[in-house]
């Protein structure tokens, strides 16, 4: 669909045939609504913000300048774990997911694994409002338990999580804090927070593969996204950190666009 059919089925909340089956004939009030739309869009306000929502993996989540907008690839992320819990034999899973946003992850697994339990942390709150009420539209509230906590305050306060999740799975800030400027303008719309992974974008990676052994399980899965040119840089602290059963996969695009790596 272009844009301006998606911000008139968002308007009219109809599907797109709706739209060609008569003449379109907009009230005064639509019509204001749509110049809205495209005016906001014309000062390079994402699109996903303007409609107020996305879809991830067939789940709607609210989305809007609090949170970054759920991508594509990150459902290769999920589709992967999914397919690792069903072949993993324990009914109880445990999932520690790090950097929770619009809370897309954990909802989507939520809704994938009935008997799963996940600890989403951010340290936005703003974020974890927005991911929370996502949870209560998409009726898996039950299953996440949300926390606000800096991951670096986690690995160091959280040991009585020490050896307790089967799962961790990350969508970290990744981006190089000198690339920043130079991404795309809607790109700069969504939160500083979310896409800054401090000087060479590897921060969170650094301390996330120091620690992540002690928060699982023997026998449990590593799963998180990576950015453009970082397969080499994590290559080397995966191996550095003593991780030996790791794989890197490919997005539709065929760039290494995650790594999984099973403890
Ligand atoms: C790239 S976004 C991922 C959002 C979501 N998981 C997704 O896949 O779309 C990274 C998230 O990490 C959070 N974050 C940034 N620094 C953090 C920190 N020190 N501790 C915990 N979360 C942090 C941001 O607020 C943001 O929501």
């Amino acid at each position: 669909m272009t844009e301006k059919e998606l911000m008139l089925t968002s308007i009219l909340d109809c599907d797109r045939t709706a739209l060609y089956a008569e003449p379109l004939n907009l009230s005064a009030e639509q019509q204001a609504k749509l110049s809205q739309m495209q005016e906001r869009r014309s000062a390079d306000e994402p699109l996903q913000y303007i409609l107020g929502s996305t879809d991830f993996m067939g789940v709607k989540i609210n989305v809007d300048s609090r949170v970054l907008i759920p991508r594509p690839e990150t459902e290769l992320l999920v589709e992967n774990i999914l397919q690792f819990a069903h072949r993993y034999a324990t009914s109880e899973l445990r999932i520690l997911d790090i950097g929770t946003g619009s809370g897309n992850i954990p909802i989507a697994l939520a809704k994938g694994l009935p008997t799963a339990r996940v600890f989403s942390l951010d340290i936005s709150a703003e974020a974890l409002s927005v991911a929370r009420e996502n949870s209560r539209q998409n009726n898996v509230a039950q299953q996440i338990d949300f926390v606000q906590v800096d991951f670096f305050e986690f690995v160091e306060n959280y040991r009585e999580l020490e050896n307790h999740f089967d799962i961790i799975v990350s969508n970290p800030p990744y981006i190089a804090t000198a690339a920043l400027a130079g991404l795309p303008a809607d790109v700069k719309k969504e939160p500083v927070l979310a896409l800054d992974g401090g000087e060479d974008g590897l921060r969170f990676y650094r301390t996330l593969l120091a620690n992540a052994k002690r928060f699982l399980k023997p026998g449990g899965y590593l799963a998180c996204e990576i950015g453009e040119g970082q397969k080499e840089a994590l290559t080397g602290l995966l191996d550095q950190n003593g991780y030996h059963h790791f794989v890197f996969c490919n997005d539709l695009a065929g760039k290494p666009r995650f790594f999984t790596a099973q403890v």
